[in-house]
């Protein structure tokens, strides 16, 4: 699988490198890769955000973007169309904005300022009002959104169970009866990982290696980066935790959601036993 593919699969930065460095050849490795980075953004700060934006990654394709934007729009235009739609990290505006240019209201939550500035610096950027938090528990004004949606795997951000319980909570807190809460996001990728191995490469080459390393028994997947930058080794991982479609359906279910519709894709393809990743959509029942 490329970096692409995978980039794709479960999102943790939009573009390949450079990243920031967390710990560098030669320097002593034990009770340093684990360390969350201290910066409030969490793993999209600065330097993250400033590549983010890509346009020639395979995510900003107009392919990619217009039938997301096609189906939140519509979501968004039911039940009146109350406050309109609300992304749950909402990042750089890659969706946002195209949204907000259809004429649907469009409110964020992100924690990531870096990410939020450059979303406020693109035209019609400063427009979209965004509440600055985690998206499993901060609250925005409005409790009559028509629509919810987390795509790009950001669900698997939230590292816990209940964070991601939480989501789903403050997903339907947001939503008028009736309102859709959409996610985008992989389909647990176990099958490439046999019985005694915890670690799945996806990328293998002369300057750049990426690998997964699956803790089964916590649902936990942390994605690894290792480039060489100058002749240097610079190594990032970033934290997620894997859940699977059922369990979203059981989350929704806690927070007063049904589902209503799921595909292997933006476009309607049908969910099937080899879909590697799904589009869910879950209406707020009361
Ligand atoms: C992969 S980017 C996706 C951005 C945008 N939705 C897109 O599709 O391009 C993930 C975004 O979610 C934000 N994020 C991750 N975990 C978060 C959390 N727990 N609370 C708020 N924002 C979070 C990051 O800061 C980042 O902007």
């Amino acid at each position: 699988m490329t970096v692409q593919n995978r980039v794709r699969r479960m999102a943790g930065v939009g573009t390949v490198p450079p990243m920031p460095e967390v710990c560098s050849e030669g320097s002593p490795d034990a009770g340093e890769r684990y360390v969350e980075p201290e910066d409030p953004d969490g793993y999209f700060g600065e330097e993250v955000a400033a590549q983010y934006d890509d346009p020639s990654s395979d995510m900003f394709a107009p392919e990619a973007v217009e039938p997301v934007v096609e189906l939140i729009a519509g979501l968004a235009a039911e039940h009146g169309g109350g406050s309109g739609a609300l992304e749950f990290g909402i990042g750089t505006g890659r969706i946002a904005l195209p949204l907000a240019r259809r004429g649907v209201p469009v409110h964020g939550i992100d924690m990531s300022r870096a990410m939020v500035e450059r979303l406020r610096a693109k035209p019609g950027g400063a427009d979209i009002g965004v509440g600055i938090g985690d998206f499993a528990t901060t609250r925005v004004d409005g409790d009559d959104f028509t629509v919810a949606y987390l795509v790009f795997n950001t669900i698997n951000n939230l590292t816990t169970q209940d964070a991601q319980v939480d989501c789903f909570c403050n997903a339907a807190a947001h939503l008028v009866t009736g309102g859709c809460f959409v996610i985008e996001v992989g389909v647990p990728d176990l099958r490439r990982l046999p019985p005694g191995q915890n670690v799945v490469p996806f990328h293998v080459g002369p300057t750049r290696l990426g690998f997964d390393e699956y803790d089964v028994a916590t649902q936990g997947m942390r994605s690894h980066h290792v480039w060489d930058v100058d002749g240097r080794k610079v190594h990032r991982s970033i934290p997620f935790r894997y859940v699977w479609p059922a369990e979203l359906d059981l989350m929704a279910r806690l927070a007063g959601m049904r589902l209503r519709d799921r595909w292997a894709g933006w476009n309607g393809e049908p969910f099937t036993s080899d879909s590697t990743s799904h589009v869910s959509v879950w209406e707020k029942t009361a």
